[in-house]
């Protein structure tokens, strides 16, 4: 069975207005290495998130999930991680023209990463922080462990550009929106002192503090216990109605895709075999990768 193969699209879309997408990527592809090392990491990849839309991006382990996130975020690692295609958000372009980025010189194509990962940071340094927001899977990771919380906090409100009249207690208010009770007492701590679950309210709360457009958020409570897990997705969702939030969220879990997905795209060796609303997907999957996914996923929880 050849699980590359992809289904027909299915339209998501029930209604049939045309709408704007907030986030779209077209034909985005990304490699590292090079001759025999060349591993293809993500293959022609077409997605859209539009406004108020939580896209759900499942697949296995080493799909490209990850990579196509960092690409779009111009935070890709690990050279020459070239990737080509277009990403837009709000009209903004994320990638710079690839053409201007490759030399040809005789039967040698030199493609000059550097610059094109400079030209990037420009591109996106306006928006990131500011109206696109990520969360990343390990949140202690993602915090600098010599900064308190207070510094983290009043470093994304000041990078959000927006004019608050008193950081510290717009801070700490957020913290509380998030669930963080002893807020006064977080306010002052450290990375290693809080729970990983905590740490990820942090993170949320950063992610939030800039009132973004979009959120990205890559395997956002894998690294969480279950219940954990649920009581951030639940908040994630909260926060998604009350601030009429885009969300794409990166998983490998289809119970989390499931639990607060609209639409989703199904990728496999990086490609994307399958889109379509949540239901229709886990109700008549047609790609067989997606069929296979669903099956273990039942088998794992015990559902038939
Ligand atoms: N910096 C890098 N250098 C080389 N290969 C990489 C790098 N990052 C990811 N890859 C490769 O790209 C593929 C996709 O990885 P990734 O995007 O992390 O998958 P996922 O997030 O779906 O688990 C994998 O084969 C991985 O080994
Ligand atoms: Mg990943």
């Amino acid at each position: 069975m050849d699980l590359t193969q992809g289904s027909h699209i299915v339209n998501a879309d029930n209604s049939n207005t045309p709408v704007t997408p907030l986030l779209s990527i077209r034909d985005l592809s990304v490699n590292f290495g090079e001759g025999s090392h060349l591993s293809k990491a993500v293959i022609d990849l077409n997605m859209e998130v539009r406004p108020g839309e939580i896209v759900g991006l499942i697949g296995e382990s080493g799909s490209g999930k990850t990579t196509s996130a960092h690409a779009i975020l111009g935070i890709l690692d690990g050279l020459p991680g070239v990737c080509s295609g277009e990403a837009e958000f709000n009209g903004h372009p994320l990638l710079p023209s690839m053409n201007k980025y490759v030399k040809i010189s005789g039967n040698k194509i030199k493609k000059q990463n550097t610059a094109f990962q400079k030209k990037q940071f420009t591109m996106m340094h306006p928006l990131l922080g500011r109206k696109i927001a990520a969360i990343f899977q390990e949140p202690k990771s993602a915090l600098n462990p010599y900064l308190s919380i207070k510094e983290h906090l009043l470093e994304s409100i000041s990078r959000s550009g927006k004019k608050i009249k008193s950081p510290e207690s717009f801070g700490k208010d957020i913290l509380s929106q998030v669930g963080i009770v002893d807020c006064n007492n977080v306010w002052n701590q450290y990375p290693h002192q809080l729970s990983g679950g905590m740490a990820q309210r942090v993170m949320i709360a950063m992610a939030l503090s800039c009132s973004p457009k979009l959120i990205i958020a890559d395997e956002p409570t894998t690294a969480l216990d279950v219940t954990t897990q649920a009581k951030l997705l639940e908040l994630l969702l909260k926060f998604q109605k009350e601030m009429d939030l885009s969300i794409l969220i990166i998983s490998h879990d289809i119970g989390v895709i499931r639990e607060v997905a609209n639409r989703v795209y199904v990728m496999y060796k990086g490609k994307i075999v399958e889109e379509g609303n949540i239901m229709q997907i886990i109700n008549a999957p047609q790609a067989p990768y997606t069929q296979k996914l669903l099956q273990a996923f039942y088998n794992l929880a015990g559902e038939v």
